[in-house]
């Protein structure tokens, strides 16, 4: 399933949605084109490469990636970087911190020389001309965390934040949609997002962003300067992690030790 999030004559953001394999964890891979030049959001595990890159062959060959943009370490983001590398010359654009972690994912040699470290505060960088900004969210949810913002499409793309696995529908577009869909990305969040003060502090900077849609990594978008709105109200108040962690997830496993 290709869906076309925003197209004009020169710009093109696609979503991938439907790659992955039975029991695996559903998640979706993005493209953004511009002038015949694109940029591949989070490529992907292994073993999706070929269905991204069948899936994308439509819109763009992979010589004509410039960037492949990681928004953090996780395999489901960039385990398949070893199969990308080869086929095309994009730099990988990381967060600083996961940079010499980079070459786990690859043969000997083949990152070298193609890393774009994004330093803490992030940066704004550009696609053929086309202005893009990697955005800090950090612990949002790993330490060294960016989303992409795309100023041409007015998207925020989120990463894991505001993931969900299967929700009801792909594109949360109404009231009654977002409030179906609180719940099904509360599990997630609840676990997976260690920090209230982090998710505080990335709402009030992204509230000056222009944003018609947020599109996470795992699951269905929001759609509408409405609906974005309360989705950062949401991630503002709802429970974290290790600000709401049971103290009996500290116990010992019970049983004899030998
Ligand atoms: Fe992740
Ligand atoms: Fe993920």
């Amino acid at each position: 399933m290709s869906i076309i999030l925003f197209e004009n004559e020169d710009h093109k953001c696609i979503k991938f949605g439907d790659l992955t394999h039975d029991g695996e964890v559903q998640s979706n891979q993005f493209l953004i084109v511009h002038k015949k030049r694109g940029l591949l959001l989070d490529c992907g595990g292994y073993r999706i490469y070929k269905n991204v890159l069948g899936a994308m062959s439509r819109y763009l060959p992979a010589g004509a990636l410039e960037h492949i943009f990681l928004s953090h370490q996780d395999p489901d983001i960039g385990s398949g970087l070893n199969l990308w590398l080869p086929i095309c010359k994009a730099d990988i654009m990381i967060c600083a911190l996961w940079v010499r972690f980079i070459p786990a994912f690859c043969v000997r040699g083949l990152a070298e020389e193609r890393i774009t470290a994004i330093p803490d505060k992030g940066m704004r960088f550009d696609l053929a001309g086309s202005p893009l900004v990697a955005v800090p969210a950090h612990f949002l949810h790993s330490c060294g965390n960016f989303q992409l913002y795309d100023p041409v499409a007015k998207i925020l793309f989120t990463g894991d934040l505001g993931a969900s696995l299967e929700p009801h529908t792909e594109n949360i577009a109404t009231e009654e949609d977002f409030q179906q869909h609180v719940p099904v990305m509360a599990g997630f969040h609840n676990r997976f997002m260690p920090s209230t003060h982090a998710c505080k502090c990335w709402a009030t900077m992204v509230r000056q962003l222009d944003v018609e849609m947020i599109v996470p990594q795992h699951g269905a978008r929001i759609t509408g300067k409405n609906l974005v709105e309360k989705f950062y109200a949401w991630v503002e108040q709802e429970k974290t992690a290790v600000d709401n962690f049971a103290d009996d997830l500290y116990q010992l496993p019970s049983g004899a030790l030998s």
